[in-house]
């Protein structure tokens, strides 16, 4: 096998056009030069020749520049309310191969209420919900307190906080208020789900993987996160919680968890890897609800859900990212064949013992 020239693309939290007037936790979901280096070293571990591009506004002559064979893509994109898509439409015109999922998809699971949408019309579980433009529209009478207010197009946790939970109508347009105003966008509320919080990781494609369940336990946070896994657990607290991988679950909860990781995976058309949060309802036999989809889940060796739970299934970091290149590969009939055996025993035909085959 003769290596790659892979052009690795990336959102670095260092290079963000930081403006006063923004939100603190603005950036929360921009990489770190660590994450960069370790998926370029696992790259270059299997032979490839890795390039790292800013996907900033000169991405497209850079691209240009470069002879690429393929981008291993995990830009966030720094501005409008489809930012993962931009880079993913840039590598089409330019007619470059790129692992991960597509414009569509990435517009689609940034804006939660749309991929709520698409959920709910596949009968997949997710909490009852309403989109508010302003503080005062009115709310749905199906809906029951508590209530959860999040923005609607963001992620890692950002304008999640301990208010985020709201048991009055005072309380909620007041929290409304915060996250219209402070977000610029419209606020998704929905109803709250008391219970553990699971995340299931999936890579694959005609065939997927569902790697073992990880349960995120928040009870050794501080007290005014509320339970819930805020913006600043996430990123100035990634210690406090504990990881639990495998998650003690019954076989049938893991069964049922990755029957409807893998449904939702398909329902957004996610490319070869996607994280799939639940929460399980303490209120009804920990019936799960699907709260999102994240298709470009974080790949940070030691503080990453995915990575965790590949390593629960003997998948090393290197082998992971590798896992991913090769499935994004077999899209090209002209690279295929440049697949690696790093990810050895890891081929996805061999994983067969979490394997599931959903129909879309
Ligand atoms: N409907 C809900 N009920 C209970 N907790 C929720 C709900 N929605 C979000 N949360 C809490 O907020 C966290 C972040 O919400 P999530 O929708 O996954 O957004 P993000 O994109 O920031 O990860 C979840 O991990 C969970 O702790
Ligand atoms: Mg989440």
């Amino acid at each position: 096998m003769s290596g790659l020239r892979i052009a690795l693309l990336a959102n670095l939290k260092k290079n963000a056009p930081h403006r006063p007037w923004e939100p603190n936790d603005r950036w929360a979901e921009l990489d770190s030069e660590r994450t960069v280096e370790a998926i370029t070293s696992a790259l270059q571990e299997a032979g490839h020749e890795v390039t790292f591009l800013e996907g900033d506004k000169n991405l497209y002559q850079k691209l240009q520049r470069g002879r690429f064979d393929i981008a291993f893509n995990i830009c966030e994109g720094h501005q409008g309310d489809a930012r993962e898509s931009q880079v993913p439409a840039i590598l089409e015109m330019l007619d470059i191969p790129y692992s991960g999922s597509k414009v569509l998809c990435l517009a689609l699971t940034l804006n939660k209420p749309m991929a709520k949408r698409i959920l709910a019309y596949r009968g997949l579980p997710t909490p009852r919900f309403q989109v508010l433009e302003n503080p005062y529209e009115s709310l749905d009478s199906v809906l029951r307190y508590p209530l959860f207010v999040k923005p609607t197009c963001e992620g890692t946790g950002m304008g999640i906080n301990g208010n985020s939970m709201v048991r009055s109508e005072g309380e909620l347009r007041h929290q409304v208020r915060w996250v219209i105003e402070t977000y610029q966008q419209l606020a998704l509320v929905e109803e709250f789900i008391e219970g553990r919080e699971i995340t299931v990781g999936v890579l694959g494609n005609e065939h997927l993987h569902v790697f073992p369940p990880l349960e995120l336990d928040l009870s050794p946070c501080p007290p005014e996160e509320q339970g819930i896994y805020t913006g600043r657990i996430k990123s100035e607290l990634p210690n406090s919680p504990r990881y639990v991988c495998p998650a003690p679950l019954t076989d049938t909860q893991v069964e049922e968890l990755s029957q409807l990781a893998a449904a939702a995976f398909r329902a957004l058309d996610c490319l070869d890897m996607a994280r799939v949060d639940f929460k399980l309802d303490a209120n009804d036999a920990e019936k799960p609800y699907i709260l999102e989809i994240n298709p470009l889940p974080g790949l940070s060796p030691g503080v990453s859900d995915l990575v965790f739970e590949a390593e629960a299934d003997g998948m090393s970091h290197a082998q992971l990212i590798n896992a991913i290149l090769n499935e994004a590969l077999k899209r090209y009939p002209h690279l295929t064949h440049r697949a690696t055996r790093l990810v050895g025993d890891f081929a996805l035909a061999e994983m067969a013992h979490s394997a599931v085959g959903v129909g879309k």
